[in-house]
């Protein structure tokens, strides 16, 4: 009887979240807004306005440095793309900085076997003043399928919160009516959660039936302090938004500020942790062309990438803090018995100049196999793996803003039969 509860419970589940077949695990790739902006000057600043040849640039490097084959698939610009007028009734692309035009663009990104992202804002305008959707929604759900978009991040600026839920679900609707699979980033729950006075709580069943992603909380900046305080809100959060994860749908902490100029190798170290740990999409917004090996080497570890996308989809939490050390927790594959395996990540927010040391056990971490656990360093894989047992203390010197992040893995059973 308890078991056909449990299966009910799971058909139930899988049937009530966006069925599009898209975003299994959280979605990879880069994006333009937090290193770019709405830099649209090209005159100026050749480099880094939001063009055509920023994106086909950025999609260059994703292929030939190694992004793509580590699963950064996407590439996606964000606001300020378009003329500031409709045309016709369509959005059309910015003529001077994107002279050949969206599709122009996103068959380019196609021929290198990425994927295209783009932005639309439902409401009158976007947050930089661009044509917003309201009012059109029909045409420009048409126009991403006539350009072969993949990817859409609907923003939700200048319109009434009250409007937003059925407005995101029409959308949702008519993406599907045109026939084009479509990953659908969603932004109310930010503005119910953060940006509306008084905040709202989002109806979290409704998103996961209607977007594959959400952006929950404030847009990150360039800073450690904007960074943490995106974790915090997932720390603090955890129960209430947290178990709406899974494949098909995520919680999205906006995207990886590694490479730009506000987190320190140690901090950059922290985000990333802390952003597998709780199944965040891979987004990155840096430079591509000026990215330091050291960070690169961060964006390509295949063992964090490993646990960010780990296909059970379960989104990990902050399991405790104390001395300054936060411990998150996050169960991934493989599964030894009843027993999963753990990516645990210790967090340091002391500033006390040397690796503070952090005593643990087992038990510390709520890890229950009797056999222990064989543990590996993700950020170090020249550090040899070691054995844990239930009685063994070990001593974590966590650097000051840093993080260490390691996977634990079950031992089995029948091991020494
Ligand atoms: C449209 O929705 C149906 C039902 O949820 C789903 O099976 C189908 O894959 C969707 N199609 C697209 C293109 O998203």
């Amino acid at each position: 009887m308890k078991s056909i509860i449990i299966i009910f419970c799971i058909y139930i589940s899988i049937a009530q979240a966006l069925d599009n077949g898209l975003a299994k695990t959280p979605p990879m790739g880069w994006m333009s807004w937090e290193r770019f902006r709405c830099i649209t000057d090209c005159d100026k600043y050749p480099d880094e306005c939001i063009s055509e040849r920023l994106i086909m640039e950025m999609a260059d490097i994703m292929v030939k440095d190694g992004y793509l084959d580590a699963g950064y698939e996407y590439v996606n610009i964000d606001d300020c793309w378009s003329e500031l007028e409709r045309e016709d009734g369509k959005i059309v692309a910015d003529k001077k900085r994107f002279p050949r035009g969206i599709k122009f663009l996103s068959d380019y990104v196609h021929s290198k076997g990425l994927k295209f992202g783009t932005y639309l804002d439902y409401g009158t305008k976007t947050c930089a003043g661009y044509p917003g959707s309201l009012e059109y929604l029909e045409t420009d759900a048409q126009s991403l399928a006539d350009w072969n978009v993949d990817f859409i991040k609907m923003d939700g600026c200048n319109v009434d919160t009250e409007k937003m839920v059925d407005g995101y679900i029409e959308f949702g609707r008519l993406m599907n009516a045109t026939g084009r699979p479509i990953v659908y980033s969603c932004s109310w729950p930010a503005y119910f959660e953060f940006y509306r006075k008084p905040t709202m709580i989002p109806d979290y069943e409704v998103l996961k039936k209607t977007c594959n992603l959400w952006r929950n909380w404030k847009d990150i900046e360039d800073s450690y302090e904007s960074m943490l305080f995106t974790a915090d809100y997932f720390a603090e959060h955890a129960d209430r938004v947290s178990p709406h994860a899974g494949p098909g749908h995520w919680n999205d902490p906006d995207t990886l500020l590694l490479g730009n100029f506000g987190l320190t190798y140690e901090q950059s170290k922290a985000q990333l942790a802390i952003w597998a740990i709780i199944a965040s999409p891979f987004l990155l917004s840096t430079d591509l062309r000026t990215i330091t090996p050291e960070i690169k080497e961060l964006l390509l570890n295949r063992e964090i990438i490993a646990i960010d996308q780990d296909p059970l989809g379960i989104q990990g939490k902050q399991l405790k803090k104390g001395y300054g050390i936060e411990v998150w927790v996050r169960p991934v594959l493989p599964r030894i018995g009843n027993e999963y395996s753990y990516a645990v990540a210790f967090v340091s927010r002391r500033t006390d100049g040397h690796g503070y040391a952090f005593p643990y056990t087992l038990a510390d971490l709520e890890l229950k196999n009797k056999n222990g656990y064989i543990v590996k360093d993700l950020f170090n894989l020249k550090r040899s793996t070691f054995e844990m047992q239930e009685n063994d203390m070990t001593e974590e010197r966590v650097n000051p803003t840093g993080a260490n992040f390691y996977k634990f893995t079950p031992i089995e059973n029948n091991r020494e039969l």
